[in-house]
């Protein structure tokens, strides 16, 4: 009888060691690295320019790192992160070699593609790198585009995982004219461009005509930044109660669309949990949870539920969502649906404040669709939540009365 309790518990422990045991079979480029300190330029870089994480979600992939000394080199250069991210995906093969398989290529050479290839943004074969057995057993790395000759070899392998991750040291950096072409910075990247072009153009003069706001949006997207923008219709059907909030209030409710980290579609539906957001200081914590919903992404704040509802621009390090709803945070809106209305207020105001407070996460459970969801397209509508909570008076002991005796039963 003692025990029961604690089998679930270990039952609960064991998946949880069991989920941890799997997390971290996948690979840490930055964690493999950490073990080497003099490749802590090249590991550092990894993570500035996002690879990392790109690195991370691949399977069978080689890594060329190169010590700090040969790094310097091409810090030199003064590139920019945009550029420098290209030259490094050129260190970064799609395929798998361990120092065995480089020293035993069929026909002793063979051209392999990298991730500079999958970016799309590389000329011709200008992606690809040349692996050459060479005399005396070295093995050279090139661009395609090479002379015969090869600055780079190989010098020793670091980290073999078959064939998941191969993470080997090679003498010099990997480079081509194609690789350090000057390309579009993510700074270039005009977020309220993008969105007026794709039917989020009300969301994206909103964000214009407060320059601070799009200022906020502009400086985040080099560090990584997800939008999600409510679609014109929603926008315009919404503009009278913008209009009624402050300069402030209008300011933070535009950042609140906005998390400062990066999100692709994929990372949102497996990392569900509460998101700060652009509007995040201290104690306004102006967050909202991401929650699946089957094969729906769904945002929800203390005051409405939005759902993604397409994908206007996913590269890291930004992505931007079109959403269904505006996001309105409680910060703002809480108070706003609890002051009394001017409309003759039902008897027993105390008694409309409690069902009030409640609406939003009882109401969805009890199945009342229709309170819910005017309730989610306007939950600042004063009007609609007093004809629903009036509405709801009656029924209100009957829920208590049904509530209380699941209590019971449970206990
Ligand atoms: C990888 O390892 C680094 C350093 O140990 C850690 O900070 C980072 O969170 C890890 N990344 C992932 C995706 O687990
Ligand atoms: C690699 O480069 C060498 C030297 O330029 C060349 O002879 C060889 O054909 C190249 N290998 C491939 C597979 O293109
Ligand atoms: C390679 O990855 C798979 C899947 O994550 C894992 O099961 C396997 O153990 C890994 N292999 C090595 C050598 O780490
Ligand atoms: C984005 O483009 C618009 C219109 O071309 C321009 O007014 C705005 O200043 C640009 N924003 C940034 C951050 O460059
Ligand atoms: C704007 O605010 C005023 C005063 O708080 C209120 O009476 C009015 O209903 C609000 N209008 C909208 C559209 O929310």
């Amino acid at each position: 009888m003692k025990l029961s309790p604690a089998a679930p518990l270990s039952v609960t422990l064991l998946l949880f060691l069991l989920f941890l045991s799997t997390t971290t079979n996948a690979h840490n480029i930055t964690k493999i690295l950490a073990k080497h300190p003099e490749f802590s330029t090249f590991n550092h870089y990894l993570t500035v320019t996002h690879l990392a994480a790109e690195i991370n979600r691949r399977q069978t992939i080689t890594v060329c790192a190169i010590d700090n000394s040969a790094m310097n080199e091409l810090l030199e250069k003064h590139l920019p992160t945009y550029t420098l991210k290209n030259v490094l995906s050129l260190h970064v093969f799609a395929d798998y070699f361990g120092a065995k398989k480089l020293h035993q290529i069929t026909k002793g050479s063979t051209l392999t593609a990298t991730m500079f290839q999958a970016t799309g943004e590389a000329p011709g074969t200008s992606g690809y790198i040349n692996i050459t057995n060479m005399k005396g057993g070295k093995v050279g790395f090139a661009n395609e585009d090479n002379d015969g000759h090869f600055a780079a070899t190989f010098v020793k392998s670091l980290v073999e995982m078959p064939y998941n991750i191969s993470v080997i040291q090679i003498s010099q950096i990997l480079t081509s004219p194609a690789a350090e072409a000057p390309v579009a910075a993510p700074s270039d990247l005009n977020v309220t461009t993008i969105m007026a072009k794709q039917g989020c153009k009300a969301f994206s003069d909103l964000l214009k005509s407060h320059s601070d706001v799009s200022k906020t949006f502009a400086e985040n997207v080099q560090s990584g930044l997800t939008v999600f923008c409510p679609t014109d219709g929603v926008i315009n059907a919404f503009m009278p109660k913008f209009k009624n909030l402050t300069k402030d209030g209008q300011s933070s409710l535009l950042l609140y669309h906005g998390i400062p980290v990066y999100n692709s579609m994929g990372m949102l539906k497996s990392n569900n949990g509460i998101m700060n957001t652009l509007a995040t200081e201290g104690h306004n914590k102006y967050d909202f949870t991401i929650q699946n919903d089957g094969d729906d992404v769904t945002l929800k704040t203390k005051v409405v539920k939005a759902t993604i509802s397409g994908t206007l621009y996913d590269e890291e390090p930004l992505s931007v969502y079109k959403i269904d709803k505006v996001l309105l945070p409680r910060e703002l809106f809480k108070g706003v649906a609890e002051e009394p209305a001017p409309a003759p207020a039902p008897k027993g105001s105390s008694k409309k404040k409690k069902t009030k407070k409640g609406d939003n996460e009882d109401m969805e459970e009890d199945g009342a669709p229709e309170p819910s969801q005017e309730d989610d397209e306007d939950p600042a509508d004063e009007s609609a939540n007093l004809n629903w909570a009036t509405g709801v008076k009656s029924t209100g002991w009957l829920v208590t009365v049904a509530l209380s005796i699941i209590c019971m039963t449970i206990v």
